[in-house]
């Protein structure tokens, strides 16, 4: 039996899929403004169940996953909390996930385990029925279908200043365990002449693994500072993150300063008249929410968008972008 497509890593992800995917999510948006297309596409898999395993606090993956399968007619049903099911009376995990799967045709999960969504991938890929795993959020690790938003995002910003190709993006707050930017930063390397800048005190620096990775990617350049005004005046767009401070082994966070990595209004003045501003939300001190005023601000329909890609995404899996190209 062939496996199933599962949605681990941005790894797997190459620039005519991601092209593909966004001109899908693009489709999507279009067809689902009239009633007739929202019905279409509430019949396309509507013989499909998922189940979202979330056992980290979402609001935006969550909702969006959710909308998402109801945009396409799927029935998707939850589990947020393992006080109320079996894992309660000490079933594993795995155990917990394999149930799940008989009863659905897609498992979203987010976790705060790195690789338990690759490991019950795996162990449903040995099953008399495997279905596709999506991965969520894996802990500090991996986000890979917010690095899609992200970069669907961007590319409909850039789309007539020639793409996301050569551009500069600045990334600041807690990129050690900032899992977005660690995702985006991977998918970042699909595109030519891209520099990105890493900016963030030095206790909040990207991890190594990232840095080799960007290294064994040649057609993109990286660069590491603390000087925010600086990084955030070059940029053609700026991803601000908060700090993940859940991560925490003490209180280790409290006692940083991030008041200089922090974009407030007056900011403002010092970003290119044609910049983006992205967050992957939820926000704090970091993002000033007088920003949102400013036409440059794009992280309300960064989450909007969300909705669009995971359902293209989605499509993708149960390989009906085909009908949704015709229509
Ligand atoms: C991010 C996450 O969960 O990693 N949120 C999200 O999914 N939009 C970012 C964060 O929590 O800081």
């Amino acid at each position: 039996m062939s496996k199933p497509f599962h949605v681990l890593s941005p790894e797997q992800f190459n620039r005519s899929f991601l092209e593909e995917l966004f001109v899908l999510a693009d489709k999507i948006r279009l067809i689902d403004k009239s009633k007739e297309g929202n019905r279409f596409l509430a019949d396309i898999l509507s013989h499909k169940r998922s189940m979202l395993y979330f056992t980290q606090p979402s609001s935006r993956t969550f909702l969006s996953f959710q909308t998402a399968c109801s945009i396409l007619g799927i029935k998707a049903s939850e589990v947020r909390d393992t006080s109320i099911s079996s894992e309660k009376k000490g079933e594993s995990v795995e155990d917990s996930l394999r149930t799940f799967s008989s009863y659905v045709d897609l498992i979203i999960m987010r976790s705060p385990l790195p690789g338990l969504c690759d490991r019950i991938a795996s162990l449903l890929n040995e099953t008399p029925r495997p279905i596709p795993v999506i991965n969520a959020g894996s802990g500090p690790d991996e986000h890979p279908t917010q690095s899609l938003l992200d970069l669907y995002t961007l590319s409909r910003n850039f789309a007539k200043r020639g793409g996301i190709d050569g551009k500069k993006i600045c990334m600041v707050g807690d990129l050690r365990r900032g899992r977005t930017v660690r995702s985006l930063s991977k998918l970042l390397t699909n595109y030519q002449n891209v520099e990105i800048i890493f900016c963030s005190p030095k206790e909040f620096k990207i991890l190594d693994d990232i840095r080799e990775f960007l290294r064994a990617h040649p057609q993109i350049s990286f660069s590491e500072t603390g000087h925010f005004v600086e990084a955030i005046s070059q940029a053609d767009a700026v991803y601000m993150t908060r700090i993940q401070d859940e991560y925490d082994q003490s209180f280790e966070s409290k006692i940083i300063d991030i008041s200089k990595y922090c974009l407030t209004y007056d900011h403002l003045n010092y970003l290119k008249d044609d910049a983006v501003i992205l967050h992957p939300m939820p926000r704090r001190e970091e993002l000033d929410p007088r920003v949102d005023l400013d036409p440059r601000a794009e992280y309300w329909r960064q989450e909007r968008n969300g909705m669009w890609t995971r359902a293209a995404l989605i499509c993708k899996i149960f390989g009906v972008h085909e009908q949704i190209t015709a229509y």
